[in-house]
């Protein structure tokens, strides 16, 4: 009903009214789908009105719930729309609804869920942002927590009051899913255990990324990528954002400015740099044009109810979009990527896939536009039929669904990097995200910190915010803060909008460069630690960057920490920008990874736990480098003088691992008297590492002092305190 229809129903009492209020709906059905997760099916449920899009796979039974489970949904329908809301009882606090803005802790905060282009976002709480996650996290005073999912993809609100959490849906009943554990951590184990982990990334993933809207020449490219070379400034990655595109068509290349893709990928692959480009959902309408014409014998565009194609505005102009629901149209998707990729490149960037759409008569807000509400989308296997309304939070993850597997289908032996701004709770199994168009102020800089976090509590650790401020003209106080700490967030990339100034780390003069290349030494010092993190992550779920109150989850002063972040369990970075952070207590030593780094005003603070071992390599100027040469320990020990850490190690990429292609070291150290013994045992895997990693250095930080020893995998390492 919209405000005519009411006004004349005011107007002409005549007319009857008919105020409906929200009908209880019973549960159907209650069961133990995996270790403390219990489901709860509400009578009336229905799979072809709410498939589910963010489970791995149909969860299966596995007993019954035991009759103290304290959280329970009460379901309700109101004029067709469900709901769901859950009463909390004592002091909780909240965390998770996936890409949100406002703090960390999220009691008392309300999302709408409707994936939505939202670039410049309020740093307030309450918008809608590019992503959906259905997803809550509760931790108790005790340190125990639990996690519920609301498994939907329609339109939604999310509620977090402290004494009840509410999902307001307009679309049909839905099912729920709570963990309930004895920490957030196996809170997070178990919401991976229900909708899966990231892959493995390539190692060259996790080094630096540079990108701009648009590096648009091939000669810009290279500019860009020898002048990272020749400054000696670490970096892996340089962005093709849509300027490479011929008229901002998908998978073609410019013919003047990118008439050379392969050789202007081969040459940046001299050089020890991947490249990454980016696809858009929308494809031009334009006759002439193949993938167009491809799409339209292949029936995949989505289409209105009367049968015509849908169209939208985006950077083409006029564009038809891929029905990426339908199996068929996501297999033809995935098949685009195979000329394309040929050409040498690395990596894909999908964007615009909320979908953005410019001239829709959106009710809501005409800028934020879509396709209309009740747009049909034709589904197929395990999906009904539906309206945009059910799909549209759905769009982006389905559309990296068919991305990752083209992509990996090119190259079965590689593995696949996609970076999506769209998704859905789940959709890390498919591409790592970064958190839209922020803008170049110190309100996006600090919102950076519990941005990632919070996504990583909601199961995507593959995530960073545009480094230095997409938006907006960035100055070099503002980009050396944000790289100081941006250099140790999972994903690593600055971004400049068209029209803003050069963001590169030498545009502000040679302080800033030098303050520039200090914090990203500092991040490939770290590589080994991270990628062992990376790996640990994708077994696990657990988050690359975790929130300070991990630490100790029964601390309360540490709950609503979001300056401060934890890199693993190990490091504790300290932003420069960080006022009064609260730091858990314990042992906690200072590092130094690169000489002048601890002077420099715009690094982070890094500390290493008390316990632990940290590995790390030399500097190098790309991943693909032997990081090895020597292996740095990094060591600190606890109250009774032990210390463990572990490293991963593979070949950086394709698929051997899975083969027992790794090693997993695990590394211990133990004071005896006057000395500290270091051991290295392999734990799992059957790569032999004594060519790679043939020195050791270890650096013992105690007390505010540093000790040093060398000596080689085989034979421990023995540090005399003296
Ligand atoms: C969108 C993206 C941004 C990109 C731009 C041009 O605004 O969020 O990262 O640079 O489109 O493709």
């Amino acid at each position: 009903m919209n405000f005519k229809t009411i006004l004349f129903s005011v107007l002409f009492i005549s007319v009857p009214i008919t105020i409906s209020t929200a009908q209880e709906v019973p549960i159907l059905k209650t069961s133990l789908v995996g270790n403390n997760i219990a489901e709860f099916i509400p009578k009336g449920f229905d799979k072809n009105k709410t498939p589910s899009l963010i489970l791995v796979s149909e969860p299966k039974s596995k007993g019954k719930l035991p009759s103290d489970w304290s959280l329970i949904p009460e379901f309700a329908l109101k004029n067709e729309k469900a709901s769901a809301v859950l009463h909390l009882n004592g002091d909780i606090s909240l965390y998770g609804g996936g890409e949100v803005t406002g703090p960390l802790l999220r009691n008392g905060q309300s999302i709408k869920l409707w994936n939505t282009d939202t670039g410049a976002y309020s740093v307030e709480g309450g918008k809608r942002l590019y992503q959906t996650h259905p997803w809550v996290m509760g931790v108790r005073k005790d340190g125990s927590a639990f996690g519920i999912i609301f498994d939907s993809t329609w339109k939604a609100e999310l509620i977090t009051n402290s004494n009840q959490i509410i999902y307001n849906s307009e679309g049909a009943l839905f099912r729920v899913y709570i963990i309930d554990r004895k920490s957030p951590q196996e809170v997070i184990k178990g919401l991976s255990e229900l909708t899966g982990t990231i892959k493995l990334p390539p190692r060259w993933a996790l080094g630096y990324h540079q990108c701009r809207f648009s590096y648009d020449s091939e000669k810009r490219v290279m500019e860009i990528a020898d002048n990272f070379r020749e400054r000696k400034i670490p970096c892996d990655v340089i962005w093709m954002d849509i300027d490479y595109m011929q008229g901002y068509r998908v998978f073609t290349f410019d013919s003047i400015r990118f008439r050379n893709p392969k050789t202007l990928n081969d040459n940046l692959h001299k050089k020890g740099f991947r490249a990454v480009y980016m696809i858009d959902p929308g494809v031009k309408v334009d006759r002439e044009y193949s993938v167009y014409n491809s799409g339209t014998q292949n029936d995949v565009w989505v289409k209105k109810n009367n049968g015509e194609e849908y169209h939208g505005k985006v950077w083409p102009g006029d564009c038809a979009f891929p029905d990426f629901t339908s199996p068929k149209t996501r297999n033809w998707w995935g098949g685009l990527y195979k000329d394309f990729l040929n050409t040498g490149i690395d990596g894909v960037w999908n964007d615009m896939n909320e979908p953005a759409v410019n001239d829709n008569d959106f009710p809501e807000d005409k800028r934020l536009g879509t396709m209309p509400y009740d747009t049909p989308h034709k589904g197929g296997d395990n999906l009904p039929q539906g309206s945009h309304l059910l799909y549209h939070n759905a769009y982006g993850r389905l559309m990296v669904e068919a991305s990752y597997n083209g992509i990996l289908k090119t190259n079965p032996d590689k593995r696949p990097f996609l970076l999506t701004r769209s998704n859905l709770l789940g959709g890390q199994r498919y591409a790592a995200t970064w958190t839209g168009d922020n803008y170049a102020g110190w309100d996006h800089l600090k919102l950076s910190v519990p941005m990632s976090l919070t996504l990583g509590l909601s199961g995507q650790p593959f995530n960073g915010p545009d480094i230095g401020g997409f938006l907006g003209n960035t100055d070099g106080d503002l980009w050396a803060n944000w790289l100081g700490f941006g250099a140790f967030m999972p994903f690593a990339r600055g971004h400049a909008c068209a029209g803003t100034n050069d963001k590169e780390p030498w545009a502000y003069g040679t302080e800033i460069e030098k303050s520039s290349r200090i914090a990203l030494e500092r991040r490939y010092r770290l590589l080994p630690y991270l990628y062992t993190l990376f790996y640990e992550s994708s077994q696990t779920g657990l988050p690359v960057m975790a929130p300070v109150f991990f630490a100790d989850v029964q601390d309360a002063r540490l709950r609503s920490e979001e300056q401060a972040f934890l890199l693993g369990e190990n490091l504790l970075v300290v932003p420069a920008f960080a006022k009064d952070p609260i730091l858990p207590s314990g042992i906690w030593e200072e590092l130094s990874l690169v000489e002048g780094d601890k002077q420099d005003k715009y690094q982070a603070k890094l500390s290493i736990k008390g316990g632990s071992i940290i590995p790390a390599g030399k500097i190098i100027q790309n991943a693909g480098e032997n990081s090895f040469d020597p292996l740095s320990l990094l060591v600190c020990l606890d109250k009774s003088g032990n210390a463990k850490g572990e490293l991963y190690v593979d070949s950086g990429d394709g698929f051997g691992f899975q083969k027992g292609d790794f090693a997993l070291l695990t590394f211990s150290a133990e004071k005896k008297k006057d000395t500290v013994v270091i051991k290295t045992a392999v734990n799992q895997g059957k790569r032999n590492v004594s060519q790679e990693i043939k020195a050791i250095n270890v650096q013992l930080f105690l007390d505010g002092k540093i000790y040093t020893a060398a000596g080689t995998l085989k034979d421990g390492i023995t540090i005399t305190l003296k």
